[in-house]
């Protein structure tokens, strides 16, 4: 089993990626082998000032390490240290069509509203293929919304193969049941997201005590005053009863046996201190990474040593099948 997954390092990692990703990445790590990347390549799909994507980008990696990633397990690298993901993707951008990235819903999402879309933010499921294609992944962790470029991954994998001649794994998305999809506090019809504008739809990992608490008690609720697990009915309290759930390691069933009828007062408190309580071990360790930043760097480095060991035979055999000269 060889695993691969990315985050985007665009400074504020929420606890949407930590239930859907992040927590597969840990129990992964276990038993598989693991690479995990700050995809900063990615994140020039959209503008980025150049002093924060760099600080951003080590912050991600810090957060890896922080949440329990253990770099003497699994690979952690910085994209754009491995020069062959740049030059894998306009190869397989070759072989993707027009209509297939047109039909892409975050795409969609992404250039709804903007007066030009650039290339780069089209064609970014088609790194996300090379990132995974690269290491013959077998498995993939992901949150829900990446499940579409997970499938256009697999088209891409099995057209070069029947084109050109095996070169690609074809992998296979882990989706949680729990967590995969974590939605916005402000509203409940949409998921928690790093670029909604209203920074109380989500709980970053970096937000401190009072910011957290703040948040949970502004979260919206559902009518009625029942804590009851109904995704239909009350799609607000079931999210945070979810992630109660997940970030204390209690049942949900448990939970509501415990708030059931006592209004949303003291299930909201509660939950704002099981987030406090989870978020703290992580902000720590995550602060001294990032205080003393070499360890961190000589992990970044020996990381992207590993990855590129993978990474270049692969593209070597691309090259070869596409007849160009090695
Ligand atoms: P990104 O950076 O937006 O998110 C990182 C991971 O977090 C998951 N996630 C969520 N899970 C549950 N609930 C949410 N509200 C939520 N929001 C985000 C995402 O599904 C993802 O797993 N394109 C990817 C990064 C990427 C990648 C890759 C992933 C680049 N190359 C190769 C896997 C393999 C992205 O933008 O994720």
């Amino acid at each position: 089993m060889r695993v691969f997954s990315g985050i985007q390092p665009t400074g504020r990692a929420h606890i949407g990626n930590l239930l859907g990703a992040i927590h597969q990445f840990t129990d992964l790590q276990n038993r598989a082998d693991c690479l995990f990347c700050v995809v900063n390549l990615h994140a020039l799909t959209l503008p980025q000032d150049p002093a924060a994507l760099r600080a951003d980008t080590l912050q991600m990696a810090a957060l890896y390490l922080a949440c329990g990633i253990d770099p003497r397990r699994s690979t952690v690298f910085v994209q754009s240290h491995v020069a062959a993901h740049a030059e894998l993707a306009w190869l397989l951008g070759c072989e993707a069509t027009y209509g297939e990235l047109g039909r892409m819903t975050q795409f969609k999402d992404k250039a709804a509203g903007r007066d030009s879309v650039s290339l780069g933010l089209f064609a970014y499921p088609v790194l996300m293929a090379a990132d995974i294609l690269l290491y013959a992944a077998t498995h993939v962790p992901v949150g829900d919304d990446q499940r579409q470029h997970l499938e256009l991954t697999r088209d891409l994998a099995v057209r070069f193969n029947a084109r050109h001649g095996e070169a690609f794994v074809v992998p296979e998305a882990l989706i949680g049941q729990a967590g995969a999809r974590v939605m916005s506090l402000q509203n409940p019809a949409e998921k928690m997201s790093k670029s909604a504008a209203d920074p109380a739809s989500r709980i970053e990992l970096l937000d401190g005590p009072d910011t957290v608490r703040a948040k949970i008690r502004r979260a919206v609720t559902d009518s009625g005053r029942e804590v009851r697990y109904d995704r239909t009915a009350k799609p607000a309290v079931a999210n945070l009863l979810e992630i109660f759930s997940l970030l204390s390691g209690e049942a949900i069933p448990a939970l509501e046996a415990r708030y059931g009828d006592s209004g949303y007062g003291r299930f909201k408190q509660d939950l704002g201190e099981a987030v406090v309580a989870a978020l703290d071990p992580i902000q720590r360790r995550h602060e001294e990474l990032i205080r003393a930043p070499d360890h961190l760097e000589a992990v970044l480095a020996d990381g992207a040593r590993r990855a590129a060991a993978l990474a270049d035979p692969m593209l070597r055999t691309v090259n070869e099948r596409l007849g160009l000269p090695g």
